[in-house]
């Protein structure tokens, strides 16, 4: 059983009372393992900087950091002499520093998909030749879309990138990278991977089977989203094809040395690390993989799909709400939900399960807005121009330690809200609270 930090923190009920907050949010944020927490304030006693003092802090400080690589590179099965890793903020940042550097001129072809979220979209976007493989009518990826891009005789002589996520933020369908790392690779591409959705539900591994062909050349994710607090992340990347390029994002650390007219760079990973590190995160992020890996991804897949089980068959049962995505065969999922209650706006819903039992979700467009288009099954003309962002509906995620009760009551509260139960007429602190929460900024995954 894993220990969360801040669960036993209670928020303000509507009523006024302090009560449980249940986190239904986990694809957005997870809350931080007690251990990572207690790990991360055993390392600040030794808080130095990182790589550049002599100081017995600042060495143990460089230590940790640098092993923590090493842990990295086992948690997703990645070859030492083949792969280094770069820390960065989070999957974003990650994502950013690699289209700088691959995707310097127009003579690049970026192969996205619809099902991205914006962090493995736009930052290609003007960096590159774009095309996107689409998505079926469960959302899920068209895998021929890949070869049938790759080959067109306009990007034969072109440098070829592959971009995609492992498992969707918005129907939580897990990717088969390996096998479009394939298709990549037999067609001259390299292949990314944003990982943010997986590192914390699926055993990650940057080697691919049968064969050299399926490994994957790069892989981004975020702390924050695998039990970790703060700003951290990584970039677990192929070492020959980081030190061929340059990422558009310079500062102290990432040189050799600096003449009046002239650069020498460092090689990877320092090359991608300009600017001062952060330690905490890195602690973090070792200590939350270090949890992950005694907990078992069996026993986290297991845990997930039976939650995952229970509340899609719960909601189904109600009149009223509408799901999205294939619900039946749910084994290449991760413990995400999208739905909608018909006649009611997805901020309306999501404030109400707030207002009313605590629970936090999602909604709106998941910051994947072409991929949420295509599951509100709009049209082709739809799709383009300077269009509004999409309604969208409601995501429900699933975390390590949530339990059947936290979906249980989740499942009753939607029943609640649309038989109205919830309509009642509320106090005017109530009703402020209410307009408060519909004022949030709502499209932020
Ligand atoms: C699939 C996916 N990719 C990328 C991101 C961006 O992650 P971050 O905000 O940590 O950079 C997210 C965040 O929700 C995500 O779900």
């Amino acid at each position: 059983m894993v220990e969360m930090y801040g669960l036993d923190a209670w928020v303000a009920h509507i009523s006024g009372l302090m009560m449980p907050a249940v986190n239904l949010d986990n694809a957005a944020t997870t809350p931080p393992f007690i251990d990572v927490v207690a790990q991360i304030g055993r390392q600040m006693q030794y808080y130095g900087s990182i790589g550049r003092g002599m100081g017995q802090k600042s060495q143990h400080s460089s230590v940790v950091y640098e092993e923590g690589r090493k842990a990295i590179l086992d948690f997703v099965n990645a070859d030492y002499d083949d792969y280094t890793v770069f820390y960065t903020n989070n999957t974003t940042d990650g994502i950013n520093k690699l289209a700088s550097a691959l995707a310097n001129d127009r003579d690049v072809l970026v192969v996205s998909t619809r099902m991205e979220h914006h962090a493995n979209d736009l930052p290609w976007r003007g960096r590159a030749h774009m095309a996107y493989a689409e998505v079926d009518a469960d959302g899920r990826l068209i895998l021929e879309d890949f070869a049938r891009i790759l080959r067109r005789r306009e990007y034969r002589h072109m440098t070829k990138y592959v971009t995609v996520t492992a498992a969707s933020n918005v129907t939580g369908y897990v990717n088969d990278v390996h096998a479009i790392a394939g298709i990549a690779h037999r067609h001259g591409a390299k292949i990314i991977v944003d990982g943010a959705q997986i590192m914390a539900h699926r055993q990650f591994s940057m080697g691919g089977r049968p064969g050299k062909d399926e490994d994957i050349d790069f892989f981004a994710f975020s702390a924050h989203k695998m039990y970790s607090p703060f700003g951290g992340g990584a970039v677990v990347g192929r070492k020959d094809l980081l030190n061929a390029h340059v990422p558009q994002f310079c500062g102290g650390g990432m040189v050799v040395s600096v003449s009046d007219d002239a650069v020498v760079y460092a090689e990877a990973p320092d090359l991608y690390e300009a600017g001062s590190p952060n330690v905490p995160g890195v602690v973090g992020m070792i200590k939350a993989m270090e949890i992950l890996n005694e907990v078992g991804f069996d026993n986290i897949i297991e845990h997930e799909q039976k939650l995952l089980r229970r509340a899609l068959d719960g909601l189904s049962k109600i009149d009223g709400v509408v799901l999205y995505g294939d619900n039946a065969n749910i084994a290449d999922r991760v413990g995400i939900l999208i739905f909608n209650i018909k006649g009611q706006q997805p901020v309306d819903v999501a404030s109400e399960l707030a207002s009313h039992a605590n629970i936090a979700v999602r909604h709106a467009a998941f910051c994947a807005h072409p991929y949420v288009r295509r599951l509100e099954g709009k049209a082709p003309h739809e799709l383009s121009g300077m269009i509004e962002a999409p309604t969208g509906m409601v995501r429900a995620s699933l975390g390590i330690y949530n339990t059947e009760a936290d979906v249980d009551l989740f499942v009753r509260t939607v029943a609640e809200i649309v038989g109205a139960s919830c309509a009642r007429p509320m106090s005017a602190a109530a009703r402020r609270l209410y307009k408060e929460q519909s004022k949030i900024p709502n499209d932020r995954a």
